[in-house]
């Protein structure tokens, strides 16, 4: 039988506040293999103002960019790429601009098909890297980042539908903001993580779990963030009430986001489950959600599900072997893309 070629896409991410660019080889109709993963994060940066500043990350994105670029060409050499695969959207325009300006450049001085990547789309693909379950269609998507919470049908690479998402604020800006009503650091998930402890009996807090209950496949965050608001204003915290009331916090986010991806799963035919985004990795939610014995679920190594440049390459290389490609002359930043 005749080897199958491997393909290699490039994978650039700059959607945020995270430099990354990665490689990855895939056959067809086999699993892509993650050959290189670079990541430059400016989280130390934004911790000085408690979150991302636009206009600061795209700098550090444009200043970053190059270095890593060299850095990625010494580890691997860039003729060997077949593809060029780049966030596209949803994110800040600012430092999109940044990595599309880099792949429609290296695409049209290479000669090398560019794939326009949509980055909530491709934190599912995280959970496809380095793992031996294998995505059989159709499949129910949960992605909860700081950006986003939603639960989508796939029934191929490229149809897919929005069961429910996010009305206000998103799962990982939360965390982010409830962190800061509890005088925490930037980001707030892993910082409310560290924190959180399960209260003694008599010391129980209640928050409320948004939308838990609703027939929609909406999430709803708002309410919550000022729930917890409220109990810091009605008296000063402790050290350890503010460790309680960050793991009732938690709990609440993790009930309500796993019982929501129960019933996409309940309701709609799936054959496999694909989580993804930064708040996947919070032990908490992890457990409920493994909890619920659900089939065939595959959540990311935490490494991947944040933001880089292995989601968008593995993503892209399901892409390229779809043919769902586009030009440099047409490739453009969406910020506000939806699925
Ligand atoms: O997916 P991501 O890296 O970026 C976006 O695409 O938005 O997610 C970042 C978000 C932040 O809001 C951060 O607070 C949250 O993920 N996060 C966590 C944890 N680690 C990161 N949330 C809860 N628990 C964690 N351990
Ligand atoms: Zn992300």
């Amino acid at each position: 039988m005749a080897k199958k070629k491997k393909k290699i896409v490039l994978g650039i991410e700059t959607t945020c506040d995270e430099t990354g660019l990665a490689i990855v080889e895939k056959e067809i109709d086999s699993r892509p293999k993650l050959i290189n993963n670079l990541v430059y994060s400016q989280e130390e940066i934004h911790k000085k103002t408690k979150g991302v500043v636009p206009e600061v990350a795209a700098r550090e994105q444009a200043a970053k960019i190059f270095p890593l670029l060299d850095k990625l060409n010494q580890e691997y050499n860039l003729d060997n790429i077949d593809a060029i695969a780049v966030a596209k959207g949803p994110g800040l325009v600012g430092s999109l601009l940044v990595g599309i300006n880099l792949a429609k450049t290296l695409s049209y001085l290479t000669g090398k098909p560019l794939i326009g990547v949509n980055h909530v789309v491709a934190h599912l693909y995280g959970s496809l890297i380095e793992t031996d379950k294998e995505l059989e269609f159709p499949a129910t998507g949960l992605i909860v980042s700081g950006g986003h919470t939603m639960l989508v049908r796939l029934k191929s690479h490229t149809k897919i539908e929005l069961l429910g998402q996010s009305r206000d604020d998103a799962a990982g800006e939360s965390f982010d903001k409830v962190a800061i009503l509890l005088g925490l650091g930037y980001p707030g998930g892993p910082e409310i993580e560290k924190i959180a402890q399960k209260p003694p009996k008599t010391d129980k807090i209640e928050l409320p779990r948004p939308l838990i209950n609703d027939k929609s496949y909406d999430f709803s965050f708002s309410g919550l963030k000022t729930a917890v608001l409220d109990k810091t204003k009605e008296k000063k915290l402790s050290k350890k009430e503010t460790s309680y009331l960050a793991y009732e916090f938690q709990e609440a986010v993790a009930d309500v986001v796993s019982s929501k991806l129960q019933k996409a799963v309940l309701n709609n035919k799936t054959k496999t489950i694909l989580t993804g985004g930064g708040v996947l990795a919070n032990q908490r939610l992890r457990e409920k959600i493994e909890s619920k014995n659900l089939p065939n679920l595959i959540m990311p190594k935490r490494e991947f599900s944040t933001d880089n440049g292995a989601i968008i390459a593995t993503r892209g290389s399901y892409l390229l072997e779809e043919n769902a490609l586009s030009s440099w002359q047409k490739l453009e930043v969406c910020p506000n893309l939806s699925v």
